[in-house]
């Protein structure tokens, strides 16, 4: 699949996030706290296993269930550090592994999780089509995939203000003009997708949580 102009090189964002590591939960952790407790929610509501691509710091590690079974990925090896840390720090038992893993080649089994999600992230990988095809063949039929992010504006101002500065903070590893139209897209296009409409979340309803079913066998399109 040809990559999309603007899409982000992953070598650029890992390099991004190797030095966002040591200020990352500093400016992160309460700016994105509301869509990490909904993501961390939408996953305890389905249970079981669960990935949860790009786990960086591991900021919402501790917000899981602790009877799911929770293995983080993340290209940055300065970002899984902290996240290791943390998993020690506060004993987070339910976190059952930490590896170094590009979400569009990695190579887990299919079917394997219940809930996949995606806190932050799919907006910044280099193919995000193939980061959730990856994402849906590892993915259990009639589990979930969860999103949260910041998604274009559907104010036509906003938006041309985001596609503006795009182009300025792509190498710090931020994409702040990605159409959730383009998710829905990939969606339509599945024999075995369902997408629920996004909710809104935080101050200004600047994110939002996306879920994505993928549906039980019998009832595919
Ligand atoms: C904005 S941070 C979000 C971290 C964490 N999920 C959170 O919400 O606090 C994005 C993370 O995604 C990781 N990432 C970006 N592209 C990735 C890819 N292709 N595969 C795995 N992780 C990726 C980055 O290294 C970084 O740690």
């Amino acid at each position: 699949m040809p990559v999309i102009a603007r899409d982000l090189p992953t070598g650029m964002v890992a390099k991004a996030y190797g030095r966002w590591a040591h200020v990352y939960d500093g400016l992160c952790k309460h700016l994105f706290q509301p869509a990490h407790v909904a993501a961390a929610e939408a996953a305890n509501r389905i249970g079981g296993e669960v990935l949860e691509v790009g786990v960086g710091t591991g900021l919402l590690l501790p917000l899981y269930s602790r009877n799911l079974r929770v293995t983080g990925v993340d290209l940055s090896p300065a970002m899984l550090l902290k996240a290791q840390e943390r998993v020690e720090r506060e004993g987070l038992r339910h976190v059952h592994a930490l590896d170094i893993a590009d979400v569009h080649t990695m190579a887990h089994p299919d079917e394997r999780y219940d809930a996949i999600v995606f806190p932050f992230v799919l907006t910044l990988v280099s193919h995000p089509e193939t980061a959730l095809d990856n994402s849906l063949r590892m993915l259990k039929p009639g589990g979930e995939i969860i999103i949260v992010s910041h998604f274009r504006s559907q104010n036509r101002y906003l938006a041309g203000f985001e596609s503006a500065v795009a182009p300025l903070i792509a190498g710090v590893g931020l994409r702040p003009d990605f159409p959730v139209s383009r998710i829905a897209t990939w969606c339509d296009a599945k024999a075995d997708c369902t997408m629920q409409e996004p909710v809104p979340l935080g101050v200004g309803r600047v994110y939002s949580l996306l879920r994505i079913v993928k549906r039980p066998r019998g009832e595919r399109r």
